[in-house]
């Protein structure tokens, strides 16, 4: 089957030559191609050009056209952040929030990242899927095209192992991309409290070789903060994954200035996520790295934390990912679009920044930057076309509107 869409507004994200990501003034610069065609074949980006350019057709057999007449064109979304598979929505919390708790508050009653963990116990893998499935439908038709879920409201060998196998499960019958982390390190389990050394020899010594036998994790992440885990129990947790070929991811810096960026950065982690507490010393560490800075807007709008130093993580050279964290605590929502105008608004970053930072950037952070994040030649063609629009700058600035016209995945039309 092959695809050829023409009379583009806008080809975005066009790079002919696969670049690992954007750092600095470089994520400004967004390449596109004005009045553009575009061709799909073999589940691939085949190749594109100028409208004024246009070779023509040469063989009709097995050809779609679509016509994109004042529509942009835009590599699918990169999500490379979520926990999208839970148990149940926690609206509870979201009220006592508004009512004056905090976050760790709430945590501190049994709430939080435990709250979800009771749930996850009793559910049973079919109905995970199902849910999942609903939610995955949801982000696909807001443009995302990969995605990476998390275990972590698991917590025992039995439930992170149910989690992980959902999750590998939807590898198969989504159309999206996905990856799997292992997140066991996400929070002490209560049957665990006081005895927090013996859960992490649980993560390492029991959990882990289990999740390496089945390959149910391409990552593994850990929480690191007061009262979850410490730098050096983030370091010793991610080295112990990587002895199994699972690259590191660190949750950093979320709820106060604790260590795990520079935790990551120690351990060649792919990303630490969050970071609305980073500093001039992470700022400097993440500098001299291979390390995605990630920020994660939904959280940091929902619980009303403090904004990242986007703007001075850019300013000082660094690249920049964002990614949803959808979850049922932190942020109920997996819509990039959305991310990308909380950034524009509270951070000050430029809608160029923000498609560049959900696109090539996190597909960095999510290892698949070779096949996604952005329209070159022999990458998978996820891609998605949007309504009649003026331009990029459109996209985060119409906040809460669903610009996505049509959504090709693997090179297939999935809604038109
Ligand atoms: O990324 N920060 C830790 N973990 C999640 C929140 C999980 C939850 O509250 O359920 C996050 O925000
Ligand atoms: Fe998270």
């Amino acid at each position: 089957m092959k695809i050829l869409i023409k009379n583009i507004k806008k080809l975005v994200q066009v790079r002919d030559e696969h670049i690992d990501c954007v750092k600095g003034k470089d994520m400004a610069l967004l390449p596109c191609i004005e009045n553009a065609w575009l061709a799909i074949e073999d589940g691939l980006i085949a190749e594109y050009g100028s409208m004024d350019d246009f070779p023509g057709i040469s063989d009709w057999r097995n050809l779609e056209i679509i016509d994109a007449a004042n529509k942009l064109v835009l590599p699918s979304w990169v999500d490379s952040h979520t926990h999208l598979v839970y148990a149940g929505s926690r609206e509870g919390e979201f009220v006592d929030r508004i009512n004056g708790l905090s976050y760790e508050e709430i945590a501190a009653r049994g709430g939080g990242i435990l709250n979800s963990a009771k749930r996850m116990q009793d559910a049973g893998e079919d109905e995970l899927i199902e849910r999942a499935l609903v939610r995955l439908n949801e982000i696909m038709l807001q443009g995302t095209g990969a995605v990476e879920i998390k275990s972590g409201y698991g917590l025992s060998l039995e439930t992170e192992l149910k989690m992980l196998r959902v999750i590998k499960r939807l590898k198969e019958i989504s159309p999206l991309t996905i990856k799997a982390t292992f997140l066991g390190a996400h929070a002490v389990p209560a049957d665990y409290k006081g005895r927090k050394e013996e859960y992490i020899e649980l993560v390492i010594q029991q959990m882990l070789p289990v999740i390496a036998e089945e390959k149910l994790a391409d990552f593994i992440d850990v929480f690191c903060e007061q009262n979850y885990f410490t730098p050096e129990e983030t370091i010793r947790v991610l080295n112990a994954g990587k002895q199994y070929g699972l690259v590191p991811k660190v949750h950093a810096e979320q709820l106060s200035n604790y260590g795990g960026v520079k935790a990551g950065v120690q351990c060649g982690a792919i990303s630490v996520d969050h970071l609305e507490y980073v500093g001039e010393e992470e700022i400097a560490a993440l500098l001299n790295s291979s390390t995605m800075p990630t920020i994660l807007p939904g959280a940091a709008f929902f619980l009303s934390l403090p904004n990242p130093p986007a703007r001075k993580m850019i300013d000082a050279g660094l690249p920049l990912a964002i990614a949803s964290d959808f979850n049922p605590g932190s942020s109920p929502s997996g819509n990039m679009n959305l991310m990308q105008s909380i950034c524009c608004v509270q951070y000050k970053m430029n809608p160029n920044e923000t498609i560049n930072a959900s696109t090539i950037n996190t597909a960095y952070a999510m290892c698949v930057g070779k096949e996604l994040g952005s329209i070159t030649p022999g990458k998978k063609a996820n891609i998605f076309i949007t309504k009649e629009i003026s331009g990029t700058d459109f996209i985060p600035y119409s906040f809460g509107s669903n610009l996505v016209d049509s959504v090709i995945l693997n090179g297939k039309i999935i809604s038109r």
